[in-house]
């Protein structure tokens, strides 16, 4: 699947933790079988929060419902694995293939995505049984020293995490457009930090090496290249709320100037005032105000906005990272505040030294991004060693790098080879993984993309400038 095309058991109408598995910190021993019934598990401990009416809604044609992507992630094994290596294996239902078929056209006409909320049918305990079916099957390929039903494998489970992301994104987008505010789970850290002065950490450039060099990439990470950077500066953590509602009352949204032509145009049709979830409080009680927003001091920091989390709506936090803003947004940010984006090499070789999976990432239990110095169960948290810029987690970054091919990219072939190619046209590249990604399932050499206008995910903003 292409990171845009959108990934997501249990079934309580109370939330509550789930205590699904997690990626183990000291993982690098685990056998494959292990880790396939690890990240499939994962897939449905993050259903055990929702109620049944969750599952099968769609609240726009780029979010899917929680059903579709347990099943498509099901899919995606018996259509590469299953049907292609195990030899006595029998279909649980023959329809699935086009019914589950998210863009492979080598496969076959896939059901219109759109039309993904209309399925009443399969139920959603058939779509359990269904994954049950596919796991009962791969257990008996999973053991098989095979390197390409290996290869396979990773590459599967790799996507189903990617749709374990976009689960929780389209959850939050049908729940937070919600009038009633409902939370995916109550019991979600929230507590908040300080953030500290925006410094710039300085880097000389050069010819470098980018793209992957680990065992597992998907296949637009490479080949890996030399690139030539001039010297740049990168911030040392991501753009806060209230420095973005510095821009909001500066007028950042009523001033074309800042804007690229296409974005100026998205604000105009969209109406956008602010990041998408959220919401002014002048329609709220002036009691009900002052009881929410008042920090130790009495003062109001949140410049009168709520914010709808998946832990549901709170006034925002002034120290937490922006996030759900388009390229656009970022885009007309960075200039306001005399900076540009990074382009994807400058992110790649200012993180590659750093650790991609001391971060804060979903496995954390926060599910959204957290400020430099965080409060948690456990009292005050500092960064671990190497995530204090906030590199890995929290949110993807947006960069102004157009999501291409790199010099000597040809698409594998078969069906496969129209799972990231296809779709190297009009999208910008985003870095580092956020607060909804596995912990484990980004690196440096990372790519995801999405459209320029797209805020449902969990992206933000970093700066960087010339270094004359
Ligand atoms: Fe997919």
């Amino acid at each position: 699947m292409s990171s845009s095309e959108g990934a997501a058991t249990g079934v309580s109408g109370v939330p509550r933790m789930a205590a699904g598995p997690s990626e183990p910190r000291g993982s690098h021993d685990e056998d494959l079988a292990g880790r396939y019934a690890r990240v499939r598990g994962q897939s449905e401990a993050l259903c055990e929060p929702l109620a049944i009416e969750d599952y099968g809604v769609q609240p726009m044609d780029d979010a899917s419902p929680p059903k579709w992507h347990l099943a498509h992630t099901t899919w995606f094994f018996e259509t590469f694995l299953l049907k292609e290596f195990a030899t006595d294996y029998q279909a649980f239902d023959d329809r699935y293939e086009v019914l589950f078929n998210s863009y492979y056209n080598g496969i076959g006409n896939p059901y219109p995505r759109p039309r993904r909320g209309f399925l009443s049918r399969p139920t959603v305990g058939e779509v359990y049984d269904y994954r049950a079916h596919v796991d009962n099957a791969i257990a008996g390929l999973v053991t098989r020293e095979d390197g390409e039903i290996r290869q396979r494998i990773e590459l599967g489970l790799n996507h189903e995490q990617q749709h374990q992301e976009l689960m929780l994104t389209d959850l939050k987008y049908n729940l937070g457009l919600n009038p009633l505010k409902p939370a995916y789970r109550q019991d979600l850290d929230r507590e908040a930090g300080g953030s500290g002065p925006l410094k710039f950490d300085d880097y000389p450039g050069g010819i470098l090496s980018v793209g992957a060099g680990g065992p597992f990439c998907f296949d637009n990470e490479l080949p890996r290249h030399r690139v030539l950077l001039e010297p740049f500066a990168l911030a040392g953590r991501l753009v806060t709320n209230a420095e973005f509602l510095e821009f909001m009352e500066d007028g950042g949204y009523e001033s074309p100037a800042l804007w690229l032509s296409d974005g100026w145009a998205a604000v105009c049709a969209n109406g956008w005032k602010s990041p998408l979830y959220w919401r002014s409080q002048e329609t709220r009680s002036q009691e009900t105000r002052r009881q929410e927003t008042r920090n130790q001091d009495g003062r109001n920091q949140d410049g009168g906005w709520l914010e709808y989390r998946l832990g549901g709506e709170r006034p925002l936090v002034p120290d937490d990272p922006v996030v759900h803003v388009s390229a656009y947004e970022a885009d007309a940010y960075a200039r306001w505040a005399g900076c540009r984006l990074p382009t994807e090499f400058e992110w790649e070789s200012a993180a590659a030294p750093q650790d991609p999976r001391a971060g804060n990432f979903a496995d954390d239990r926060r599910l959204h991004p957290a400020s430099v110095e965080w409060r948690g169960r456990e009292g005050v948290q500092r960064r671990e060693t190497g995530a204090g810029n906030q590199f890995y987690g929290d949110a993807w970054e947006w960069t102004s790098s157009a999501y291409g091919p790199y010099p000597g990219y040809r698409t594998p072939p078969g069906a496969l080879g129209e799972y990231n190619g296809k779709f190297m046209s009009n999208q910008l590249v985003l870095r580092g993984g956020s607060c909804a990604t596995p912990r484990g399932h980004v690196r440096a050499s990372y790519r995801n993309f999405f459209y320029p206008p797209h805020r449902w995910q969990f992206s933000g903003i970093r700066l960087a400038r010339d270094l004359a």
